[in-house]
């Protein structure tokens, strides 16, 4: 418990420091804040966000928390330094802008830290590991700041990154978080689902989100919570719709572009299979699986109903289709 505390206070004193380094640093400003403002980052979000910059240095922040005290075991555990097989530690992060990743009671558990360089041989993000604080599958970047939000609206809006979070708020949608670092979890769902039954999924508009989306809505639906799905047009991710059309044109675009789980999925499906009648049959089954995922019967039935007239097939069969599919899970 003792050890876990310290490694709390490690993360807390390097989110600090990395903060400092943005706002008043010579590199922060100049590279980092300047990154950010010229991607359409507001201050108050930066600030609320507590996002940072490290300096491109083997070990600055190592050097400036041992200088103050914390111990090198912790920085370790924490993956903010790492040991080299000569045993020497150099930071993790370097030269690259930092977002802080909070559990949902504000602690300060890991880091996403985005590269500022366009060549594709450097990753774009390179992420905390997991540590005695920080479990990748049961955390959501953003919970934090969205719980509220979330509980108020009923509704949590699932985003893929970092900056979707960040991008969302800024455009006034606090109920936002992103299951950044992995791919989507069961445990993140019923994380979601403790604050709502309702999830909005806004995934990037190319095709590795869209699959991601699919993937997604089963899972979200095997939770019993209900979905919905808005697809970002040209390959678009929140983030840079939202920049690219100003937050009120998002807000539209995203209430007017709404879709249940049934209407999204046949959307995607029949686009892919054009006329050919084999492959609208196996969009048909496609979509009875997921509705087969929903635990409560009486909302499969609705889904059911709607699938059935939205294919133009009759709901009896629909609903024989169902049954198979689901005894042949038992
Ligand atoms: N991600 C990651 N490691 C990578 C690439 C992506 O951990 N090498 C995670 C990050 O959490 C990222 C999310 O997956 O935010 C979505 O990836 P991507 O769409 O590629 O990045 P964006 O969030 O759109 O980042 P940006 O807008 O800064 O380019
Ligand atoms: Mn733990
Ligand atoms: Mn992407
Ligand atoms: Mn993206
Ligand atoms: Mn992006």
């Amino acid at each position: 418990q003792n050890a876990r505390e310290s490694l709390y206070i490690v993360s807390e004193f390097a989110a600090n420091y990395f903060a400092n380094e943005l706002w008043t640093g010579e590199d922060g400003r100049a590279i980092g804040l300047s990154y950010f403002k010229e991607r359409g980052f507001r201050e108050d979000i930066l600030k609320k966000f507590q996002l940072g910059y490290s300096p491109d240095s083997w070990d600055a922040l190592i050097q400036s928390a041992v200088g103050a005290g914390h111990k090198e075991e912790y920085l370790e555990k924490t993956g903010l330094a790492i040991r080299n097989d000569k045993g020497r530690l150099y930071d993790r992060f370097r030269g690259r802008v930092l977002f802080p990743i909070h559990n949902f009671t504000g602690r300060i558990i890991g880091f996403g830290g985005r590269t500022l360089k366009t060549d594709k041989n450097v990753p774009k993000y390179v992420n905390s590991p997991e540590s005695d604080i920080y479990h990748k599958s049961n955390v959501l970047y953003g919970l934090f700041h969205a719980k509220k939000a979330i509980r108020d609206a009923d509704n949590c809006y699932l985003v893929e990154g970092y900056a979707d979070v960040l991008a969302v708020h800024q455009a006034g949608i606090e109920n936002v978080v992103a299951s950044s670092g992995t791919s989507l979890t069961t445990e993140q769902i019923r994380l979601i689902g403790r604050f709502s039954e309702n999830v909005t999924i806004l995934y990037d508009g190319d095709a590795a989100g869209i699959k991601a989306s699919l993937r997604g809505l089963d899972m979200i639906l095997e939770e019993g919570l209900n979905v919905k799905v808005v697809l970002f047009p040209d390959g678009h991710d929140p983030d840079s719709y939202m920049h690219h059309v100003g937050s009120g044109e998002f807000k539209k675009y995203i209430e007017d572009n709404r879709k249940d789980f049934i209407l999204y999925k046949a959307s995607i499906l029949l686009k892919e299979a054009g006329t050919d009648p084999i492959k609208r049959a196996g969009i048909i089954r496609d979509i009875v699986e997921s509705i087969a995922k929903i635990p409560d019967d009486i909302k499969a039935s609705v889904f059911i109903r709607e699938c059935s007239g939205l294919l133009q097939v009759e709901e009896r069969i629909l609903l024989s289709e169902l049954n198979k599919i689901r005894a042949a899970k038992f």
